[in-house]
């Protein structure tokens, strides 16, 4: 039994917001994603709810449900904001439809030529604005995560912007993505990523755009004839939690899970990039899909043919905003 004096001080704790009482109840931290877990997403999830542990001391639990095993998409999104689940980690292109329009930006097209491009913006004075213009919708924004830059797959070669015209193929929910695939004169459909093979197979649709890891995670290639190494966009996440929870949390576990969130960044990042070489290494070795590197001169012909996208995103979020992330990309690789 415990004497007032050592209850007094329990509470007291609990109060400053140290520590749980001996013997409580862990927090449970539900962590809902759309992807498989043997990708970078999947790794950076199974590896925060290592550290989560390890650095709360088992004060929080992570439980993490892949594969839209609870929620599909944009549903993930509204689970979240509802508090059916604390966190989720969407792709970049989905957090436009939830009203957050410029998160646009990371769908355009040629914007980022490499991984120090996008960090400038990431990791820059413009990713945290980015994330706190989530609190107003009942989100904490705690970091973006890579999974890498895309390719387009189709089952005809793609060289020109003109061997698209008149393709059906699959998008994320995205007005940029719907936009530069018209632009491309492709017609877009939306169909959430595990349906896409079969989308594919059925002959619904002719081809669509991932990054290499997750088009062989998802046997992509075993579908699609052919695949040309665009690395016209990038796909990336952001990790988000309900604002409520995490500002529920007590002080020294929210700082241990920050911890926690900092490795795993730095985790995923590493993998992500890694899973996309080691992805495309596998699918030429498999030989169903031919690869075709995008040349300098079919790079400048897309560029070219995709100029639209901009001006269709600036309607929306301004061109001021869309110079001032360019002049960013272009001090960062200068
Ligand atoms: C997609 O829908 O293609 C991606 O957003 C899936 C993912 O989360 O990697």
């Amino acid at each position: 039994m415990k004497t007032l004096g050592t209850l007094a001080a329990v509470m007291l704790l609990g109060l400053m917001g140290l520590s749980s009482a001996p013997g409580a109840e862990p927090i449970k931290l539900r962590f809902s994603h759309v992807v498989a877990p043997d990708t970078p997403k999947g790794k950076g999830a199974e590896e925060f709810r290592r550290l989560a542990t390890l650095y709360t001391n088992g004060k929080v639990e992570v439980e993490v449900y892949p594969s839209s095993k609870l929620y599909r998409d944009l549903e993930e999104l509204e689970a979240l904001q509802l508090g059916a689940v604390e966190m989720v980690a969407p792709s970049l292109a989905k957090f436009g439809p939830l009203g957050a329009k410029e998160f646009e930006l990371f769908d355009l097209p040629y914007l980022f030529s490499d991984r120090a491009a996008l960090r400038a913006v990431t990791q820059g004075p413009i990713g945290k604005a980015l994330l706190q213009g989530l609190e107003s919708k009942g989100i904490r924004g705690l970091a973006f995560w890579d999974n890498g830059f895309k390719l387009m797959s189709a089952s005809r070669p793609l060289r020109g912007p003109e061997d698209l015209a008149g393709l059906r193929m699959r998008i994320q929910p995205s007005r940029v993505l719907q936009a530069q695939m018209r632009a491309l004169g492709v017609v877009p459909q939306v169909i959430p990523l595990p349906e896409v093979r079969q989308a594919l197979q059925m002959e619904m649709i002719d081809g669509t755009e991932n990054p290499p890891s997750n088009m062989l995670v998802q046997r992509l290639h075993d579908v699609q004839s052919h695949a040309t190494i665009s690395n016209h966009g990038y796909l990336g996440y952001a990790v988000i939690v309900n604002k409520a929870f995490w500002d529920g949390l007590p002080s020294d576990v929210r700082r241990a899970l920050e911890r926690a969130m900092d490795e795993a960044t730095a985790y995923t990042n590493a993998v992500a990039e890694a899973d996309n070489e080691r992805a495309l290494t596998i699918m030429r070795a498999a030989g169903q899909t031919q690869f075709h590197q995008q040349t300098a001169a079919e790079r400048d012909a897309w560029i070219a043919a995709l100029e639209p996208v901009y001006a269709d995103v600036a309607a929306r979020i301004g061109w001021d905003r869309i110079e001032a992330i360019r002049s960013a990309v272009t001090r960062a690789t200068q």
